[in-house]
């Protein structure tokens, strides 16, 4: 008789198959080859693990192609149990109750979501392919058979075998002296959950910023990547100011080339990030500041699950944002701060204020990709400012240095944070929990009354420079030295009042459609879809033909799937994009063309 499915995880953990009470993963030794011709990893995975005693031993894996299991030589016997959705296939391997380490060999499949293989023509430098790799949220198992959950920690040696003349990266320390051959070791001493794992290929220029930070970037890119992350070292120092010691030793930030589906990706050591933050002025550096941040929230104290995600970001938004004052200023903070207010607003709305709007999730059954949404980021940031405005950043400061340091290298859940943040802060202050009222917060949906409020002198004058414009048309003159929020707000403030002749007016002012900050093309791109400004067509084409950051280009293909003048025009412009996006954007925006399933 078939054996049943295996559940999913008796742990908490409902998008992993690990059963860590069982056997529990605590280091991994990574051996493969990366062949761009295939499009294809191969190789080794050898597994170590905590063995309590069972015959078995559950990993995640998702597309492999397992080619043998074993322990010395002989082989295992095992089941790659039916590929559910999202989660894959739960890979069941025999052992003896003594067996704490295996080999398994195998492959990736050509399609593996966590890898996106890029021809020359694809890269800034149209000379080299290039590999990158995304993890994060359930994607390590594509590329590593694992125990893909966030509750589970393992330090990890790998050796990497790429064509000779290109560089390879992961998330750990490098340990190559002589790269000629083509062979790259690393080393990660530190116990990281998988979804940390991570790997970059290509023809790669480093450049030192301070003595633990540097840039690496495709050499067409790297001049302009090391001047856009000068604070580098800076932003590193203030962060340790405020939270307690880098615990990672390195810190650089990889520019990837425009396809690279996220702003930026908290990989240890080695930040990944989009090419659309190389603004020319150092403007959209928080998203440094942001990934930087989550050395402490997240990479260092993670989330358990994928339900307590706002642990992750909504703590690592509070540092970002903390990083920002202190380097550039309160009115920084305060444009940023409002502009997260904004987004959740939107957001709550367009959520319908369901239980998807609780900072506690409940993901089980769906893709966690779905928790993705400004509630983790912006309603978890506005909780803890709450808490800090509430007891003090004195007190609010001290507690997170003893949290971070406490709960180090160890995965935290909402409710272990909740009763940890009684007994050391909240118990103490008589009256401060009635007032913040947490479980309003956490388990209950929208934004609660006590929502700190922020307010920008800068944002009511770029408003107010919004509403002279709607209401008699005189343009803004003083805007030389106005920063990118602030062009932000102004476009937000202009959404439904003007049309399509007055976007004429100001692009002939400001240059808006030519607009070098992305930030700001976007919001002015949303706005001439809005408005069938057709002016700024062209670049909106171009637009969504170079840049593959999913948060610029799934809300603009949504708006104009949802035109029905602009539905056409949408779906020739993605079916010819398409190609050079990542699986995580395809997979977000082919649902919005019912009838083009590339
Ligand atoms: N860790 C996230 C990216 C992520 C989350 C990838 C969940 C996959 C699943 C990263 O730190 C992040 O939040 N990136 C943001 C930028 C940030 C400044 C808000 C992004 O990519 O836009
Ligand atoms: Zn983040």
């Amino acid at each position: 008789m078939e054996k049943p499915e295996p559940k999913v995880a008796k742990s908490e953990d409902h998008h992993s198959f690990a059963q860590p009470e069982q056997a529990i993963m605590t280091h991994l030794d990574l051996e493969l080859e990366v062949d761009f011709e295939q499009k294809q990893l191969k190789g080794k995975a050898k597994i170590h693990f905590k063995n309590n005693k069972y015959d078995q031993l559950f990993l995640d894996t998702r597309g492999l192609e397992i080619e043998k299991i074993t322990v010395g030589d002989r082989e295992l016997k095992y089941t790659l149990h039916n590929e559910i959705e999202y989660l894959g296939s739960a890979l069941e391997i025999e052992i003896d109750t003594f067996t704490e380490a295996l080999n398994i060999f195998y492959r990736t499949s050509a399609d593996a979501p966590a890898l996106q293989w890029l021809s020359p023509q694809q890269t800034a430098g149209k000379s080299a392919p290039f590999l990158f790799t995304q993890s994060q949220a359930i994607l390590a198992r594509t590329w590593i058979p694992c125990q893909d959950s966030p509750g589970i920690r393992f330090t990890y040696n790998a050796k990497i075998k790429v064509p000779k003349g290109l560089t390879a990266l992961m998330s750990a320390e490098s340990l190559t002296t002589d790269s000629s051959d083509g062979l790259f070791e690393f080393k990660m001493e530190q116990p990281i959950p998988a979804y940390l794992m991570a790997l970059a290929v290509g023809k790669l220029s480093f450049e030192a910023l301070g003595s633990r930070t540097g840039v690496y970037a495709e050499p067409a890119t790297i001049h302009k990547a090391k001047k856009e992350f000068e604070d580098l070292e800076e932003m590193l120092e203030t962060a340790e100011k405020i939270y307690g010691e880098y615990a990672w030793g390195r810190y650089d930030v990889l520019v990837l080339p425009p396809s690279f589906p996220f702003g930026g990706m908290e990989n240890p050591r080695i930040t990944f990030a989009t090419p659309t933050i190389l603004a020319g002025d150092k403007s959209l550096v928080s998203l440094v500041a942001h990934e930087l941040a989550h050395s402490w929230s997240g990479n260092l104290v993670t989330n358990a699950t994928w339900n307590d995600f706002w642990l992750n970001e909504g703590f690592t938004v509070y540092f970002e944002y903390r990083i920002m004052e202190e380097i550039y200023g309160e009115d920084v903070f305060k444009m940023l701060a409002l502009i997260s207010y904004q987004d959740l607003q939107s957001e709550l709305e367009s959520m319908n204020f369901s239980e998807d709007t609780h900072l506690k999730l409940n993901l089980t059954g769906r893709d966690p990709d779905e928790g993705l949404t400004s509630i983790a980021y912006d309603k978890g940031f506005f909780f803890l400012k709450l808490i800090e405005e509430t007891v003090g950043k004195k007190s609010w400061d001290k507690f997170l240095i003893n949290y971070f340091d406490e709960h180090k290298f160890k995965s935290v859940n909402t409710e272990e944070f909740l009763a940890y943040l009684d007994k050391n802060l909240l118990d103490t202050i008589p009256g401060s929990k009635d007032q913040i009222i947490p479980e309003k917060w956490v388990y209950g949906p929208g934004l609660p009354d006590n929502c700190p409020q922020i307010v920008s002198e800068k944002f009511e004058k770029a408003e107010q420079a919004a509403n002279n414009f709607i209401e008699n048309g005189t343009a803004p003159t003083n805007t030389k030295g106005w920063m990118y929020q602030e062009w932000v707000h102004f476009i937000r403030s202009l959404n439904g009042k003007i049309d399509a002749k007055q976007m004429g007016q100001l692009d002939a002012l400001f240059g808006l459609s030519n607009s070098g900050n992305n930030e700001v093309l976007f919001e002015w791109l949303m706005l001439a879809v809005d408005n069938h400004y057709t002016t700024a067509y062209g670049q909106l084409e171009k637009f969504l033909k170079d840049v593959g950051r999913r948060k610029f280009i799934a809300p603009l293909y949504k708006k104009m799937a949802d035109d029905e003048n602009l539905n056409k025009t949408a779906e020739r412009i993605y079916k010819n994009a398409r190609p050079n996006y990542h699986y995580v954007a395809t997979s977000t925006i082919d649902q919005y063309f019912s009838n083009s399933n590339q």
